[in-house]
């Protein structure tokens, strides 16, 4: 198969949602139909797990486990897709952010009884920032939810994308009849419990078949009202609205009655793009050029209790892998052989003989790899677009043994690098702050330092709660600043000032007395 045909076929994506939507059963749904997986309960299995986690031991454990399943590569007809894990409840952290930069599209989960909820809000925020497309699944038509419209007007509002459905839900709940496709002019018909896509469809000429009558009933005149409704107020589905993030394409259905799931798979693989051109500092780059390169979006830290391993995971942007190829590690300006990078299928690693743009490789870390590092085959790049997020909960560490202070800080330095965590220094009194996204991290980070480091710590509560990276053209108003606000001022791991801010209201009124200094709300840009 030619090289550009390889690259063509891949599709990279993540699921968003809010906890409870149904990510996990889609996910699960989406791998049988890859025949990745044989048995429902699989992912659930993992989930479960998780979900038990509240000491070290426990977090250690599912982390052997949630490797593996941190990328899921799997085949669907002509298509290899690799679908990233956006780790939901309470390992939602940065992590969950960042893998966002590293995939191509990504398929948004709702709950039709909730409608858009806040984390969806907060994740679609960072896809809005690469103009990632968007298929659209609203989820558990067999319940009672809210009136479909109603979900597209919410979905519109609280995400400023235009939805375009491909199908339309016939009832809902007790008196869910299936979905009309819009495009294909056909009925799925639902029949709750299934276990496979056995689900039957009927063609039709078009809504005045007097077949829809037949297997609908009273319903089928509703079906028609609704969709002469829908023809004034949606617009039709335009591939390039899609490409650009501003439309998104809505499915109905219910995962876990795997009822619309194929459907959405199907027009997921059509419609989504194939790996595409990546910004970097020094040009863009495109995934059919022959040099190879890749960055790295993500540190997994301690999968193997007994080697104490990382994994950093890079997704390719160009050219090819091929095992035991030698790349240049950027930063470090050095060059380093890869002898095993391991692929990540749903339910297994494998070494890595060959990798394509799209693809997503896992590379043994000795505490040499950075989250956002580059690797290329000779050129120097720096690929953009994948920032440090201002950490949304904060906790002051303290440290029990003073003696322990410069263990701490390398500790501190390394799982910041790791991402796992970000470190603020404040500049009065040199206290540790530490932000993240999740809770667990907190949890996490101290156990880690213990274990890695042998620095016993634990947080006391502090009054921040948002940061801000500051910059200032004008030096002057920037020492002014500094001077005023000093105990709200801190240096982040890599020595960039951060405004802590005690809340929001503070943040906004300091950002309206201060019109020359710019705060940042990721760190990529300054
Ligand atoms: P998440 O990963 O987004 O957090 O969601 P997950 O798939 O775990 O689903 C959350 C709950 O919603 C689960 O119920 C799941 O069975 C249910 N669910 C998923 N899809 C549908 C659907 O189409 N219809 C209905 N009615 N329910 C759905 P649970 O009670 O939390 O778990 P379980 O006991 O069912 O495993």
């Amino acid at each position: 198969m030619s090289f550009s045909t390889e690259i063509a076929k891949r599709r990279t994506f993540g699921i968003i949602s809010h906890p409870d939507a149904g990510k996990t059963t889609l996910t699960e749904k989406l791998l049988m139909f890859g025949g990745a997986i044989q048995m429902a309960g699989a992912v659930k299995a993992r989930k479960a797990s998780r979900h038990a986690t509240s000491d070290w031991m426990k977090i250690e454990q599912e982390r052997g486990i949630s490797v593996a399943s941190s990328v899921m590569k799997f085949n669907y007809r002509d298509f290899e897709i690799n679908l990233l894990d956006t780790p939901g409840h309470q390992d939602f952290s940065e992590d969950t952010y960042r893998v966002l930069t590293a995939v191509d599209s990504a398929m948004m989960v709702i709950d039709s009884a909730s409608g858009v909820e806040a984390q969806t809000e907060k994740l679609m925020e960072v896809c809005r920032m690469r103009n990632t497309p968007i298929v659209t699944f609203i989820n558990k038509l067999d319940r009672e939810g809210l009136e479909p419209l109603d979900l597209l007007t919410d979905i519109e509002e609280k995400l400023q994308i235009e939805c375009t459905p491909m199908s339309w839900p016939i009832g809902m709940g007790k008196s869910f009849k299936g979905v009309y496709n819009l495009y294909k002019k056909e009925l799925n018909l639902f029949k709750a419990g299934a276990k496979t896509n056995d689900f039957d469809t009927v063609k039709i000429s078009d809504l005045s078949d007097p077949k829809v009558d037949e297997l609908l009933g009273t319903q089928a005149d509703e079906l028609r009202d609704d969709i002469e409704l829908l023809e004034g107020a949606a617009d039709p589905f335009n591939l390039e609205q899609f490409l650009i993030g501003s439309q998104t394409p809505v499915f109905f259905g219910s995962a876990v009655n795997n009822f619309g799931v194929k459907e959405l798979l199907d027009a997921f693989v059509e419609l989504s793009p194939s790996p595409g051109p990546r910004d970097a500092v020094e040009r863009t780059v495109h995934p059919n050029e022959k040099g190879f390169s890749a960055f790295c979006f993500k540190i997994q830290a301690n999968m193997d209790p007994a080697h104490r391993d990382r994994i950093a995971f890079f997704r390719i942007c160009s050219g090819k892998f091929k095992k035991g190829m030698t790349v240049r590690h950027h930063r470090l300006g050095k060059d380093v052989k890869i002898p095993n990078a391991t692929i990540f299928m749903a339910q297994d690693r494998a070494h890595v003989e060959e990798a394509y743009a799209g693809d997503i490789i896992g590379i043994h870390n000795h505490g040499t790899i950075k989250i956002g590092d580059t690797f290329t085959t000779k050129e120097a790049l720096k690929f953009t677009g994948i920032p440090n997020f201002a950490p949304e909960l904060f906790r002051r560490i303290r440290l029990k043994d003073p003696m322990k202070r410069k263990q701490l800080h390398k500790g501190l330095v390394q799982l910041s690098e790791e991402g796992a965590v970000q470190v603020f220094k404040t500049l009065l009194g040199g206290d540790y702050i530490l932000g993240a996204v999740g809770v667990l991290q907190f949890d996490v980070t101290v156990a880690r330092l213990n274990a890695e480091y042998k620095v016993d710590a634990d947080y006391v509560a502090t009054d921040f709660q948002i940061a801000r990276w500051v910059t200032a053209e004008d030096d002057k108003k920037m020492s002014e600043f500094r001077r005023l606000f000093e105990s709200n001022l801190s240096e982040d791991a890599d020595g960039f000032l951060s405004y802590l801010a005690p809340s929001a209201w503070k943040l906004s009124y300091t950002e309206e007395q201060w019109p020359d200094i710019t705060f940042h709300k990721t760190r990529e840009h300054i």
